[in-house]
């Protein structure tokens, strides 16, 4: 059986002293979830050491939100899987907004998949379509080659190491979620693409969360197919009662 995973993406909100203070709240809200559904935090790169030090001792993971596939170099602004490595054990990859505003391509996804893995890090791997791709009806190809092209060359040991994010770019930050049969449609055509390159019982072990306006009224309709196994969360992370709500909603699925 696969953990739910409720992972939050706080994207570029928060000080350093409010990121600690949401750190050190969630920890204390969370003490029982922990237990039962995998919670990682996902702040800006300033606060990894503030929250991973809040986070020490507690079973909430620290992840973050981007990294350059090179390990050094010129590369002004950038932050390397080196850095990373041993500070935190997730990395959003490929997320929209990164494709979006920051030039990220298929390739480069790629590439920092191989890179994050060849460093102990577990990727996110996020996927997803606008809505001019949704209302065409190709949605699903444009997925399946978004999946194929972030997965190429990359072999995996049992799955576990990583993990999908389908995120369709109209529902992030809207409040106009999916369906739970539009996510269900989705992350089940992204397991069958994951089985088709690494065989059922790799596919069968990799998770797949759903993003995009996802709250504590509508968490448990997703985690109720039989494909999502938790959420990339983006407003609803930033404050303890929604995150702490989405947990704790997580923890009573019964998975
Ligand atoms: P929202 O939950 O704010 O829609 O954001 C989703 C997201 O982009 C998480 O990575």
């Amino acid at each position: 059986m696969r953990r739910i995973c409720i992972a939050g993406n706080w994207k570029m909100n928060t000080t350093i002293s409010e990121g600690e203070q949401l750190a050190s709240a969630l920890v204390e809200r969370m003490k029982s979830q922990s237990a039962t559904v995998d919670v990682v935090l996902c702040p800006p790169f300033p606060h990894l050491q503030s929250v991973g030090k809040a986070l020490e001792g507690s079973a909430l993971a620290l992840g973050a939100q981007t990294m350059h596939f090179e390990e050094k170099g010129a590369y002004t602004g950038e932050v390397s899987p080196v850095m990373l490595e041993g500070l935190c054990r997730f990395v959003i990859i490929g997320h929209s907004e990164r494709r979006q505003y920051f030039a990220e391509t298929d390739a480069t996804v790629n590439q920092k998949v191989k890179a994050a893995l060849a460093h102990s890090l577990t990727p996110i791997v996020c996927v997803g379509e606008s809505l001019d791709i949704r209302h065409a009806g190709s949605f699903l190809s444009h997925i399946e080659s978004q999946v194929k092209a972030a997965f190429d060359g990359v072999t995996l040991g049992n799955g576990s190491e990583v993990l999908v994010a389908y995120e369709p770019i109209w529902a992030i930050g809207t409040g106009l979620a999916a369906s739970k049969e539009q996510a269900q449609e989705v992350i089940g055509s992204i397991r069958s693409t994951l089985k088709s390159i690494y065989g059922d019982a790799i596919a069968d072990f990799i998770r797949i969360l759903y993003g995009g306006s996802t709250n504590a009224e509508n968490i448990d309709s997703f985690l109720a197919e039989g494909d999502i196994d938790g959420a990339l969360v983006g407003g609803a992370s930033l404050k303890v009662d929604s995150f702490a709500g989405m947990v704790e909603k997580a923890a009573g699925a019964g998975r």
